[in-house]
């Protein structure tokens, strides 16, 4: 098995992630060129404006798939969702209409960049309490825990888990961003890594970089806990 992308937007014209079949196979070739063996699949939903239901994410997953196979491209999909978070999120997930992280109790969300800490704590601490394990995506992005390595942590006390885009462990979102996923990389406060690609030109689903940061600043074990090994223990079963 090779990286596990948890967190992409490959599906053909879903959202804003790829824009058609061909986008979506070219990133997938950049996938398989980096070296992923297996992308969760995460369209956006927010209630009121955007939401793929599971079993037409499941079908897209099998059409891509054999798209891909046709272009000689080995790679495995799997269904999951980027949950923009409201409190009405129960009846979607108790109902199945919304992917949770491969069929498991995981579910990604995401919230504004500007909400603020205690909305954050209180929401997490909503969906554990319907039986879900929250991963907090893209930690890298909320002001508030961007601000303060001691909201992450706390975070992790609840038992939330963390995902960083590997772009920005990578650098391309700037220099402030990457000084702040070494921090978190120093004290092993991130779980999993995902390229949130969107696209085959300036949101690809590249890992390779990040992982050189990972595996020269962290040790080995947790280099591959956070590379694939807790994806694959967690998600992939
Ligand atoms: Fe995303």
């Amino acid at each position: 098995m090779g990286y596990i992308d948890i967190h992409c937007h490959v599906l053909p014209g879903v959202d804003d992630g790829s824009s058609n079949m061909d986008e979506t196979v070219e990133m997938l070739k950049i996938a398989t060129s980096q070296g992923i063996s297996d992308m969760i699949v995460t369209p956006h939903y927010k209630q009121g404006r955007v939401g793929t239901p599971k079993e037409v994410i499941d079908r897209m997953i099998t059409e891509v798939e054999k798209y891909a196979a046709l272009s000689g491209i080995s790679i495995k999909l799997h269904p999951g969702t980027e949950i923009f978070y409201n409190s009405s999120l129960e009846e979607k997930l108790e109902s199945g209409w919304l992917a949770t992280m491969n069929g498991t109790e995981h579910v990604l969300v995401e919230f504004s960049p500007s909400d603020n800490f205690q909305y954050i704590r209180n929401a997490i601490d909503d969906l554990m309490g319907l039986g879900y394990q929250p991963i907090l995506a893209h930690v890298e992005r909320y002001q508030c825990t961007l601000a303060k390595v001691e909201n992450v942590r706390d975070l992790k006390r609840m038992g939330c888990k963390i995902q960083v885009n590997a772009s920005s462990i990578a650098g391309t979102l700037g220099f402030k961003v990457k000084l702040y996923t070494k921090k978190l990389l120093k004290e092993e406060l991130i779980d999993f890594i995902g390229t949130d690609a969107h696209d085959q030109k300036t949101r690809k689903p590249e890992i390779e970089k990040c992982a050189e940061v990972i595996r020269k600043h962290c040790s080995p074990e947790y280099a591959d806990a956070i590379l694939f090994e807790n994806a694959k223990n967690d998600l992939m079963i």
